[in-house]
């Protein structure tokens, strides 16, 4: 039987029970991650993308029979949490806590070597690491982290993070607080560990607009439960819904929705910019060839 890499099962979490101050983060969600995609967790804020991003990390403990890792419940007496651990790499919400060294070389070997790797091993694995992220090995390994430019210093948790050979890596809204530029190239850094490394990516994000063109498959969460499921442009269909979970629709797919309003055949499930040129120029060559008058 094949399993999926992750299975989440009417997973519950409130924090603080048993205080004033109780929260339910989760309230019954299940859903499946399969293994070498790009899973993508998007919803509004307080939605559960992070809480579900600690239990897969086994930061937050699951109750028995609700997290299956590669088939097995995660909290039973038999499970080797080692092996979760050692599986699952996380860029936090906020990358700039996870850099705690002076110098970059320090900061990125200091996983492999706690993992007891020969200095020469550890190396290799910094620069491969370093390089994977579009950083110099030679030009960054003495730079001090602190004097980092803000995309730097996530570059470098990322690095972190992949000189420990996950399985599995999650960024949790991994392009917060970055420019626009910044943003892009994250997005393009992050489809280009999809494309070289055999990874399974799981990206949590309130932004629909990051995902669509990055995500094999987007899990919908609102107020602690999976609102829906799917590939993007079956979520693209959804545009009320969405809007209505008060998720922001991407740009394209709002000026689809204004020119759909003068023409109801334009499609809206467009995920960039360009397809929606795309879908422009194609819809006017149509409606010339038809004999359609302009506006
Ligand atoms: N450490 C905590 N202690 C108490 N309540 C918490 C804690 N972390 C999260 N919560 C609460 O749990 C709910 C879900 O929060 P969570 O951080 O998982 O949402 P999120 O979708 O990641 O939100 P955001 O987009 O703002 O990061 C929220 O109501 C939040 O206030
Ligand atoms: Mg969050």
């Amino acid at each position: 039987m094949l399993f999926e890499l992750f299975e989440l099962k009417d997973v519950r979490h409130t924090y603080l029970r048993d205080t004033p101050f109780a929260t339910e983060a989760l309230r019954g969600l299940s859903l499946t991650i399969p293994e070498h995609q790009i899973t993508a967790l998007v919803g509004p804020t307080r939605s559960g993308k992070s809480t579900v991003v600690d239990i897969l990390a086994g930061l937050i403990k699951a109750a028995p029979g609700t997290l299956f890792f590669r088939g097995e419940d995660v909290m039973a007496p038999s499970f080797d949490r080692e092996r979760l651990r050692t599986s699952v790499g996380v860029v936090f919400q906020s990358p700039e806590s996870q850099i705690f060294e002076e110098t970059v070389g320090k900061d990125v070997s200091f996983g492999p070597l706690r993992k007891r790797a020969s200095f020469a091993e550890s190396r290799r694995l910094v620069q491969t690491a370093l390089e994977d992220v579009g950083l110099l090995y030679e030009d960054f390994r003495t730079r001090y982290t602190y004097a980092l430019s803000g995309g730097e210093k996530r570059r470098v948790a990322i690095a972190g993070v992949l000189a420990l050979q996950p399985a599995v890596i999650i960024f949790d809204e991994p392009t917060a607080g970055l420019d626009p530029r910044g943003r892009r190239e994250l997005l393009a850094l992050i489809e280009h560990l999809k494309q070289t490394q055999q990874m399974t990516i799981i990206y949590a994000s309130s932004s629909l607009e990051e995902v669509v063109g990055l995500a094999d498959t987007i899990h919908v969460l609102d107020r602690g439960q999976l609102a829906f499921s799917g590939a993007p442009r079956e979520i693209l269909a959804r545009a009320n819904e969405l809007v209505k979970l008060g998720i922001e629709l991407p740009e394209a797919v709002r000026i689809a929705l204004v020119l759909r309003e003068h023409y109801p055949e334009f499609s809206t499930t467009v995920l960039t910019l360009d397809e929606l040129e795309e879908a422009i120029v194609q819809h006017e060559e149509l409606r010339i060839r038809s004999g359609g008058q302009r506006p």
